[in-house]
């Protein structure tokens, strides 16, 4: 039987209280609209025991209504690793999914659009990772965990962005390589003195961030405090006000609540941080993450209903892929960095 995705009153009772958490950015207009999917997609989930992990660009709709978890990529990845739950929906792309199905081999790992892909992800291979051992023997390779389970399995360990310094010098080398990300790899570069050879792919988000942007929002907003993603050129990174991964930007807001800021990343992020704090202006510099935006309520219900699509990985990548991952689970909390403007 077809879903009934109408806004009866008992739809619009039973999502109230979500409407209430995304009322100040979210029209009435709009929300009959997304209300009968968040509605159905709730209950589906609870009879089938299917959690939804959402990174932190997704749309308010998405991290505020649907998300049983939201988090930056690490976060996601250790809760893949610790749910009970038989089916994940990755609410992100599909690297975070293919991390949930490495990290949760019996669980079933449906992405609700398999396109949702990742400029850093497609920068690189398997077989690429194999050519840098082989020019640079004894050179510890930590792979960004925005890549394909084959080149993480072809990795020492991971990293996130929230992690990548210490990851990077847990190892003891003098040398290591940092790849794919190169604007990560001369970030992570800049606050540690072990060498860091990288790679020489981008975010097509972040790459477009220019210092000279910074220093307009500045002029054009007095007194903005200004938050940089690493993934972002290290002149931008060299003129905000604090570096750090998407969640460690939620938590800056959070903790310091800035009387105005800007968050030098993707766009939803600022949505999903005003819905919560009404006190804070955002200045909205707006690169939206194509992949990211492919994933939608209408989509994530049809994942449900459909169980697709699944993620799989071959069980011989996924053993070694898993080992990089655990590697990087087992090293310390995240360190942030805050640094002067
Ligand atoms: P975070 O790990 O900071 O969430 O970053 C993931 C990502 O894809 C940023 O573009
Ligand atoms: Fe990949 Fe950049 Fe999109 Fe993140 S924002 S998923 S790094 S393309």
């Amino acid at each position: 039987m077809e879903t009934d995705l109408t806004f009866t009153p008992e739809v619009a009772r039973a999502t109230a209280p979500l409407y209430e958490r995304v009322r100040s950015i979210i029209p009435e207009i709009e929300w009959r609209m997304h209300a009968p999917y968040i509605d159905a997609i709730n209950r589906l989930k609870k009879e089938m025991g299917a959690v939804v992990l959402a990174h932190n660009y997704q749309t308010p709709e998405i991290f505020h209504c649907v998300a049983d978890f939201s988090g930056d990529s690490l976060q996601l990845a250790r809760e893949a690793a610790k749910t009970d739950a038989k089916i994940i929906v990755q609410a992100g792309v599909h690297f975070m999914a293919e991390t949930s199905k490495i990290l949760s081999p019996d669980k079933t790992v449906l992405i609700p659009d398999l396109a949702a892909g990742c400029s850093l992800a497609a920068s690189i291979t398997g077989a690429d990772v194999r050519l840098l051992r082989e020019r640079f023997p004894g050179v510890p390779i930590v792979t960004y965990v925005n890549t394909s389970a084959e080149v993480k399995a072809e990795s020492d360990i991971c990293c996130t962005s929230s992690n990548a310094v210490d990851v990077v010098e847990s190892l003891g080398a003098p040398r290591v390589f940092l790849i794919p990300d190169q604007y990560l790899a001369r970030n992570v570069a800049n606050q540690t003195k072990v060498e860091i050879l990288t790679w020489a792919g981008s975010c097509e988000v972040h790459e477009r961030f220019s210092a000279d942007d910074i220093r307009a929002f500045r002029k054009s907003h007095p007194g903005v405090v200004v938050l940089a993603h690493p993934e972002c050129p290290p002149e931008v990174v060299a003129e905000a006000d604090f570096a750090g991964s998407t969640s460690a930007m939620i938590g800056y807001v959070e903790g310091k609540r800035p009387k105005r800021v800007v968050m030098v990343t993707e766009c939803s992020m600022s949505d999903n941080v005003a819905a919560s704090l009404p006190d804070v202006e955002f200045v909205r510099p707006c690169n939206l993450c194509p992949h990211m935006k492919r994933i939608t309520l209408p989509k994530i219900l049809h994942a449900l209903e459909t169980m697709t699509h699944e993620v799989t990985v071959d069980p011989e990548i996924a053993v070694r892929a898993r080992a990089a991952v655990e590697a990087m689970l087992k090293v310390g909390s995240p360190r942030m960095r805050a640094h002067a403007a």
